[in-house]
């Protein structure tokens, strides 16, 4: 059976005390760091950029899978490689050459992912399916955590998994915004790999424990 996967959004962490939740996270069940990048145009917030990823770079001993949330990403590709970023997904709304920034993404040696906002069709990536390594698929309107998941994410999410099935390709499927363990054996049943998970990791009283409960309810 496949391992789903727990990505802990470092969003939510307590940015006073960077260095003690990436021990957290690296001691425990979690599978990547979900790094979000805002620049607050693309999304209207600014959250956190290189000398923090660099930061966390320097203690994280998982998989960096970074969500840029930011207009024109190419300029800063070989940047996010140079801070050592396993994956990169790059928003579909902010890419006019999707196909071209998918390669550029991959000639780094990263893994090439394409994040969707809540009101985009997966139709939409059906010819470029192939090409991506996982899909991001947001649901919520990105730029704050802590928001409400958005219940049409559930039928995206399956709609989405034939389109990778009748492709035959390999996409992963990363679902991305108020997850919580209402929400996460269900997402895991319509076809969902990897689920991040900021608020309901950050703000439980043992994050650790969380992350367990989290990653047991999806691998039973
Ligand atoms: C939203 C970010 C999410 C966010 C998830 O724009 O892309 O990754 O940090 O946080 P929660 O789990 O609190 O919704
Ligand atoms: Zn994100």
């Amino acid at each position: 059976m496949k391992k789903n996967l727990i990505a802990p959004s470092v969003l939510a962490a307590d940015f006073g005390n960077l260095q003690r939740d990436v021990e957290m996270i690296n001691n425990s069940e979690a599978d990547w760091f979900h790094i979000d990048i805002m620049d607050g145009v693309f999304v209207p917030n600014i959250s956190y950029g290189m000398p923090v990823l660099q930061a966390i770079q320097k203690h994280a001993k998982k998989t960096i899978d970074v969500h840029l949330m930011i207009v024109d990403p190419d300029r800063y590709i070989k940047e996010f490689a140079a801070l050592g970023a396993t994956n990169l997904s790059v928003h579909y709304e902010a890419c006019t050459h999707l196909h071209r920034t998918l390669q550029a993404i991959k000639a780094e040696g990263m893994k090439a992912g394409v994040a969707i906002n809540p009101h985009t069709s997966v139709d939409l990536l059906e010819d470029v399916i192939k090409d991506i390594d996982l899909v991001c698929m947001m649901s919520v309107n990105p730029g704050f955590g802590g928001q409400s998941f958005i219940e049409n994410t559930f039928q995206k999410v399956r709609k989405l998994k034939q389109i990778i099935e009748r492709n035959g390709a390999s996409t992963l499927i990363e679902v991305d915004g108020g997850v919580t363990d209402k929400n996460a054996a269900q997402l895991v049943d319509a076809g969902a790999d990897v689920l991040v998970a900021g608020s309901f990791v950050f703000k439980a009283e043992n994050p650790t424990q969380t992350i367990k409960e989290l990653s047991d309810l999806v691998n039973s």
